[in-house]
């Protein structure tokens, strides 16, 4: 099938791209309003875009049921120029998911999933004490869509649980994080737990020889 983007709807532009650029990382942002509320909700139209300066990218859209309206970390994120991306683990996938639900803006998802927080290194916004790696953003520019706004954050510090560093790096020991990844908007996922496979690149005279 063939599917002609320029003419179809968002919502199947959404369908397909979500089930097609996976499996995706998840970022469960923390973020604050300007009276210091915290919010918390994942996302995961995210990735790391550069290493220097290191730069993630988040895209977050208006909220579904009020037009027009973005969601609470996108606005908490204009307001205090700062976020923390909370990384997704199997042992938190069940938490994160109930921070999905579209809470009303006085109501803490961090309460209802059972999450509690722990100090940041350098932003004024909390990490969740659950999980295990977290990356501290100050916004870097914001990107105007029409229904959406697309958040590039600096990450200005990058938190990991000890046992989870290769000090020799330091490289994350991500084979023992377990990880998940979305690979729709149905609620389908994937575990990295046994999913490892190592696929090491070739220099280009090596490729050629194993040709030969
Ligand atoms: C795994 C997962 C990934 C999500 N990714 C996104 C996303 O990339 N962009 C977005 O706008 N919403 C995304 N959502 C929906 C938001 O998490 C949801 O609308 C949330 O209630 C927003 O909360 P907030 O208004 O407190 O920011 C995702 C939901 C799930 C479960």
């Amino acid at each position: 099938m063939l599917f002609d983007l320029e003419k179809a709807s968002g919502a199947v532009a959404y369908k397909l791209l979500t089930g097609l650029v996976a499996p995706r990382p998840i970022a469960l942002i923390t973020s604050m309003d300007a009276e210091g509320r915290l919010n918390a909700a994942p996302f995961s139209a995210f990735n790391y875009l550069c290493t220097d300066p290191a730069i993630v990218g988040v895209g977050i859209s208006n909220r579904p049921e009020a037009a027009g309206v973005l969601k609470d970390t996108g606005l908490n994120i204009l307001a205090t120029r700062e976020f923390v991306v909370n990384v997704v683990t199997e042992d938190i996938a069940d938490k994160m998911n109930i921070c999905a639900t579209e809470f009303p803006h006085e109501e803490s998802e961090l309460e209802a999933a059972g999450f509690t927080t722990a100090a940041s290194a350098v932003v004024k916004t909390p990490r969740l004490a659950e999980a295990h790696a977290a990356l501290e953003c100050r916004l870097y520019q914001v990107i105007d869509m029409p229904r959406s706004k697309i958040v590039l954050g600096q990450v200005v510090s990058v938190y990991v649980e000890d046992r989870f560093v290769d000090p020799k790096g330091p490289y994350v020991k991500a084979e023992e994080l377990h990880a998940m990844g979305r690979m729709n908007g149905l609620g389908n996922y994937a575990r990295t737990r046994d999913a490892y496979v190592t696929i090491n690149r070739f220099k280009y005279e090596d490729w050629k020889r194993g040709r030969e």
